[in-house]
């Protein structure tokens, strides 16, 4: 097989785009399409300060390798939960790689902040330790944004994931979240700009960029979870995408161009959103907001000697 533009050996064959591409050339392909992923929907600019959320998985250290190529003001952002032998695992690849680029890195340790994951799933063990988990994590990204004044905040998530999480809005007609849904969430009430630069991405041309660029990664799934988020939605729509190549991002752009204007004005953020009366964090319950919330309970669990 040969690269499509130069001719020379391929390395990676891509049926969606009917193309197969040598090392160089595949490089070239994935900085065009984060290109034109931020480009068309306006994610942020060069002059804007971009807090990358870094999981210490390929695809959030491969987008902030990209960003930081392409001359954006990127600084990364990793979350220690806590976790025995997975965190310390995924904090050590994100500060190696952080390290090795000459890219800032800011760590939040949960440990320090009182809400160490393994001490949340036992104390609560009512609540599934992953929303729990998900909800905390999204707190320290935006307060870490807004504290330090970050103009948005970046996720890896990539067009399987977008699409996962379309089809199972869809499957629900929850018209909230397709109000939502898209590569950019603008700033608003307290929260922080969050964009996902990877939307026209899938996971394999990620793992495929991260591999020929030298990412080491940490892949093995969190030990609590029940499995990957939308595991089976994401195997449906990779059986689609084998019999109809290219279909994932078509299903995903039809929608941002054509379908989100249906869902216009049923947005979550149309509901009164406050301070919460603690931390100030922005939440749509009356008084403590869910991390505090979180927090009081586990205090009254510790006071309990539990
Ligand atoms: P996940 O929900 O685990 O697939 O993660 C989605 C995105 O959230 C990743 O690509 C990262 O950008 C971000 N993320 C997840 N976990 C962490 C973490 N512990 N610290 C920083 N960012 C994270
Ligand atoms: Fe949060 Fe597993 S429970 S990453
Ligand atoms: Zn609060």
């Amino acid at each position: 097989m040969k690269c499509k533009v130069c001719k020379d050996v391929a390395v990676v064959a891509l049926q969606s785009h009917n193309a197969a591409f040598c090392a160089a050339c595949y490089g070239k392909f994935f900085s065009r399409q984060v290109a034109r992923g931020i480009a068309s929907h306006k994610l942020f600019t060069k002059e804007e300060r971009v807090l990358v959320a870094l999981s210490g998985g390929k695809d959030s250290l491969g987008i902030m390798l990209e960003l930081k190529n392409q001359g954006y003001n990127v600084t990364g952002l990793h979350v220690d939960l806590g976790i025995p032998v997975s965190s310390a695992a995924a904090r050590g690849v994100t500060e190696r790689f952080c390290a090795k680029h000459g890219l800032p890195l800011i760590v939040r340790e949960m440990e320090k902040e009182g809400l160490p994951i393994p001490e949340v799933k036992r104390l609560l063990p009512t609540r599934p330790v992953c929303s729990v988990c998900g909800k905390i994590k999204r707190y320290y990204f935006n307060l870490t944004a807004l504290e330090q004044g970050f103009d948005a905040l970046a996720t890896g998530h990539n067009l399987d994931d977008e699409t996962a999480r379309l089809f199972s809005n869809t499957l629900r007609w929850d018209t909230e979240y397709l109000a939502d849904q898209g590569p950019l969430l603008p700033a608003e009430g307290g929260f922080v700009k969050k964009v996902k630069p990877l939307w026209r991405l899938t996971e394999f041309e990620t793992a495929n960029f991260a591999y020929l660029m030298g990412i080491d990664n940490w892949y093995a799934p969190c030990p609590y979870s029940q499995g990957a988020t939308f595991s089976d939605l994401k195997g449906l729509l990779h059986r689609l995408e084998r019999r109809m190549p290219g279909r994932k991002l078509a299903f995903y752009q039809g929608f941002l161009e054509r379908g989100k204007q249906a869902f216009l004005g049923k947005t979550r953020k149309a509901e009164t959103v406050h301070p919460c009366t603690r931390c100030g964090y922005p939440t749509s319950s009356e008084g403590l907001c869910g991390v505090c919330r979180i927090r009081d309970a586990i205090e009254a669990k510790r006071g309990s000697g539990a």
